[in-house]
């Protein structure tokens, strides 16, 4: 599968879920998630995040491994979301601040 990780929280560009060819992306308030039953690893999404925040399971970087499960267990709490919509209010500013973990809502 792939996973979202730490960056999207706040930004929520939501380019990922215009190119994804089985609408595995779900969406929290904000923060997105891939459901890892749907994903296909076709890795179309990796290049258009802004924000550089989905990796294939693999490649997920050492400080982000809890983001493997946590996609999983979001996923059955959140909505499909099959197009794109406007980011949150002050992505720009957040995409790339450290430590956004605390900020997610479920
Ligand atoms: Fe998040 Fe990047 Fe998609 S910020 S909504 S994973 S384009």
């Amino acid at each position: 599968t792939h996973v979202v990780t730490e960056n999207c929280i706040k930004c929520k560009f939501t380019d990922c879920v215009d190119v994804c060819p089985v609408d595995c992306f779900k969406e929290g308030p904000n923060f997105l998630v891939i459901d890892p039953d749907e994903c296909i690893d076709c890795a179309v999404c990796i290049p258009e995040c802004p924000a550089d925040a989905i990796f294939a399971e693999e490649d997920v970087p050492a400080d982000q491994v809890r983001f493997i499960e946590l996609n999983a267990e979001l996923s059955p709490l959140y909505k499909t979301i099959s197009r794109s919509k406007e980011p949150l209010p002050d992505a720009d500013d957040w995409n790339g601040k450290p430590d956004k973990l605390k900020h997610l809502e479920r």
